[in-house]
């Protein structure tokens, strides 16, 4: 068996400049979707500072090579090398002219990355290394060079044409063929190269930038979906002036082309002026997708926009720093998100989403910094701790320097780095320096991997009023880190008396009183602060804002959480309190149970729940949030050893518990909100919905919820209100749900992304008969294995979100999960290492589980011939 971690590891310590600067690269392609043929010819300058007779080496993969020249003789067999992806042009003068001529296959291409076919046209995916799937080329983010792409293609098959940049000639050919050439003025590591070709239908407009820039805006899709860009189009506007208003930054060419496709491995790409989006990140009309589609819309576009600064005109020296244009576009695009909707409700999600895909990973065999020091296959570090834990980690840096003081930091490092391939160190000296701090210790979180502990304990001395609290961190050992050191930690509080009134408060050590919030800066292990002029045994407020992506331990009674729910001036405490308070009660019922006892609603939980229900004044998109118990994955990760059946069984038990002793008060709140007024895309009116379709949610546990679901179902005008009525419906097992779920089918059969939805609300259903469903659902002629939105919403949802159904105790889950990795390694290797991914917690389940998944983790890791993609994942759960 190999190991994940020798032969083929590429540590960033190794980085080594190239010693050669491309001039100028021409692509030529003829395109078709059987053969394309790709001429490239680039001009080679040795830096200075490099000895003479270099050679010039270039990567390739799967590339048919016709010909090699170099100043413009032609090259045989013994005048270059090809070793594996490399080739290898030995003694190359100072400068050199190299021209190659290669043969690709677009329609055989499974893997959706370099050039491939979607529907009716063809596509190009690059980052991070698929530049090399296309032609011979030093694919390295460090190698920036200025492209000039002329494309030929039949007309009828191919009317459209786009690559990055300007539009600059386009002629007609002889026998119904046409060319187009693109320029792209800005200077582009190969990742950021795109090529669209075929037949799409555009919806256009228009931008102005604030120093008068007129830029034409058009988004490509098939045609049946011109009636679904709208909302793209106007985050795209949003998100041009939101860059320009919060961080100054403002579009540097005249176009921007998005284009969607049904095929895509991930969410979208930041190609210079030339998008390629997931579709499911693009189409949207309210009957179609849910609020949570369009907010998740919103937030892509920003996210790519953003892209064009953070990662574009400035990116990454080598892959190891990813996090540099990942971590710091997710926060903009966070914050994006939080400036156009409610802030609160996106922060919650935001640090929901965070404790329960990044806490796991960081907890698990794939361990890793934001800035890795070593990896087999780079594809598989695009990854929550990367994008999630390192725009918490930029975020810290906000807390710390405040807005303005890391708008300079920003400036600076536009000021020094615009047009270069950088490091998060580049990055960190730009914000030090442009507000005169110190941050080299806490650039530790670049380097340490794992989540950090924070035990806060605390006492109150009555007759000198002191309060103290006591800060203690503790990273505890990763897989490939034993040792941790402490990290600077930003720490905001607030005390509450009991009754929930905000106390000022005064350090021992100053003088200064503060009204609300305060932020103490952790730089040790262990730390103390000791308030003064306190009037009673405060109720503290720990981490407003949730202000460090850590573990917050402090035994908070029940009394505590209950005043922090109704009374603290934080969403994220107040969430996050309601949060403590069910996953307490949900551990506590699997304990009773295990130990033979009867299990009980819990006292404080209800009344909490009926404040909640009762509260008028909250934001009902944050009451929603509150009152959503937490999910089975994120209560696992609370046991020492994962009880699957427990789990589901007391969360089921205190939801139909709520549910039946709340009913009237559900009701009423439901009757409330379902007040017959037509769907609006407002926040307020998403924050609506969510909220109703949060009680309906508890309602279909009792008598009363089918009847409102079915009402719901047939009176709705939205895919958010229809969703969540037939997801009733299967929750309840309701008779009436096979007949709304083929009704569903036979309306959407001919939708893409509707028909997602469909398989993941089946895929999703607990219990044992769902995997015999999720089989015949893959034969459903909407299914394609080869097609990854398909693969996530059947296959990945029936891994990573239905725990009973995956971990089945027979193991037949476990054994179908490796079957389908196996089947796709031979197709996608990217996406099958991310379904490989859900074996990873094996070591966390007891012994039957724990031996069935290693089992199946042995199975994948003898496949002969396995990517390195998936053999990473499996070795480094095996190992
Ligand atoms: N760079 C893309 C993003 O975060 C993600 C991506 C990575 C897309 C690799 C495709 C391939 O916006
Ligand atoms: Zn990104």
């Amino acid at each position: 068996m190999k190991d994940g971690l020798t032969g083929k590891s590429i540590f960033r310590k190794d980085y080594e400049p190239y010693p050669w600067d491309v001039k100028q690269l021409h692509l030529f392609f003829d395109i078709g979707r059987e053969t394309t043929t790709v001429r490239a010819e680039m001009q080679f300058h040795l830096k200075d500072g490099f000895k003479p007779s270099q050679a010039i080496v270039l990567n390739g993969k799967d590339l048919e090579l016709l010909s090699v020249s170099l100043n413009d003789r032609p090259l045989g067999e013994g005048d270059f090398v090809v070793n594996g992806e490399a080739l290898l042009i030995p003694d190359a003068p100072p400068i050199s002219v190299l021209k190659t001529e290669v043969r690709i296959h677009p329609a055989n291409n499974s893997a959706l990355e370099g050039l491939y076919v979607s529907g009716e046209f063809l596509l190009t995916q690059c980052e991070a290394q698929g530049f090399r799937k296309i032609t011979w080329f030093p694919d390295r983010p460090d190698v920036m060079t200025a492209y000039c792409v002329t494309m030929q293609a039949d007309r009828s098959e191919f009317p459209v044409l786009l690559s990055n940049g300007n539009r600059v000639a386009a002629g007609e050919l002889p026998g119904g063929r046409h060319w187009v050439r693109w320029e792209d003025p800005f200077r582009k590591p190969s990742y950021l190269f795109a090529l669209v070709a075929g037949d799409l239908a555009m919806v256009e407009d228009h931008f102005k930038t604030r120093s008068g820039r007129d830029v034409v805006l058009r988004i490509y899709v098939e045609a049946e979906n011109l009636d679904r860009c709208d909302h793209a189009m106007q985050s795209l506007v949003h998100a041009m002036r939101w860059d320009e208003d919060r961080f100054n930054l403002e579009y540097d060419l005249d176009i921007y082309h998005i284009v969607a496709t049904n095929d895509f491995n991930m969410g979208a790409m930041e190609n210079k002026s030339l998008n390629i989006f997931n579709s499911k990140y693009v189409l949207a009309r309210p009957d179609t997708a849910t609020d949570a589609d369009y907010q998740g819309i919103e937030g892509v576009i920003g996210h790519e926009y953003f892209h064009n600064w953070t990662g574009n005109r400035v990116t990454c020296r080598d892959w190891f720093e990813l996090t540099l244009k990942e971590g710091l576009t997710v926060f903009r695009d966070e914050e994006f998100s939080a400036d156009m909707q409610s802030r609160a409700v996106n922060r919650i999600r935001v640090i929901r989403d965070l404790r329960s895909r990044q806490f796991p990973e960081d907890d698990g065999p794939m361990s890793h910094p934001i800035r890795p020091d070593h990896y087999v296959e780079i594809n598989n570090f695009y990854t929550a701790t990367v994008y999630q834990k390192g725009a918490a980690i930029i975020r810290m840096v906000h807390t710390l320097l405040g807005e303005s003081g890391f708008q300079k930091g920003m400036k600076l490092y536009f000021e020094r780095h615009d047009g270069q391939a950088v490091t998060c160190d580049d990055f960190m000296a730009a914000m030090a320096d442009a507000n005169g701090v110190n941050l080299d210790r806490f650039g530790r979180w670049y380097s340490q991997s794992g989540t950090p502990q924070v035990h806060v304990s605390d006492r109150y001395d009555a007759a000198t009023r002191k309060y103290t609290l006591t800060l203690q961190q503790k990273t505890p050992p990763t897989h490939e880190q034993a040792d941790k050191q402490a990290l600077v930690i930003p720490f905001a509080v607030g005390l509450l008396t009991g009754a929930g009134g905000e106390l000022p408060t005064q350090l021992e050590t100053g003088t200064d009183v503060l009204e609300g919030t305060r932020l103490l800066v952790m730089e040790d292990e262990m730390q103390e602060y000791t308030f003064v002029n306190v009037p009673e045994k405060p109720v503290p407020s720990l981490f407003r804002d949730y202000s460090a992506p850590v573990r917050i331990f402090y035994d908070y009674s029940p009394a505590q959480l209950a005043t922090l729910i109704t009374h603290d001036s934080d969403a994220f405490v107040r969430w996050d309190a309601a949060q403590r308070m069910a996953v307490s009660a949900i551990l506590e019922l699997c304990k009773r149970s295990v130990n033979g006892l009867e299990m009980t609603l819990d006292a404080a939980l209800l009344k909490a729940f009926q404040g909640m229900l009762a509260d008028r004044a909250a934001d009902p998109a944050l009451l929603a949030e509150a009152m959503n118990l937490p999910e089975e994955d994120y209560l696992a990760e609370q046991m020492e050893v994962v009880d699957v059946d427990g789990i589901h069984a007391a969360r089921k038990f205190i939801q139909r518990g709520l549910a039946g002793n709340l009913m009237v008060h559900f009701a009423q709140r439901y009757a409330e909100l379902n007040d017959g007024q037509a769907y609006q895309k407002s926040s307020a009116a998403m924050a609506r919905r969510a909220l109703k379709n949060t009680c309906l949610g508890y309602l279909v546990e009792t008598g009363l919820g089918e009847s409102m679901a079915v009402a719901q179902l047939a009176s709705s005008d939205n895919m958010t209100d229809t969703l969540a009525a037939l997801k009733g419906l299967l929750q309840m097992d309701s008779p009436q749900a096979a007949t709304a779920l083929a009704e569903f089918e036979s309306r959407w059969k001919a939708d893409a992304l509707v028909m997602d939805k469909w398989f993941s609300i089946q895929a999703v259903q607990p219990g044992p008969n769902t995997l015999n469903r999720v089989k015949e659902l893959m034969q459903h002629p909407a299914f394609s294995i080869q097609n990854p939105n398909k693969v996530r919403s059947l296959i990945g949802v029936f891994a990573m979100l239905n725990p009973t159904g995956f971990h089945a105790a027979d193991g037949s889950g476990y054994a179908f999960h490796a079957d389908r990795v196996i089947e796709l390694d031979g197709l996608n290797p990217q996406i099958a290492a991310r379904m490989a991914a859900a074996f990873n917690r094996w070591k966390r389940y007891d012994e039957g589980r724990k031996s069935l998944m290693k089992s199946q983790l042995q199975r994948i890791a003898a496949v002969e011939g396995l990517s390195g993609d998936v053999s990473e994942i499996v070795n480094n759960a095996l190992r």
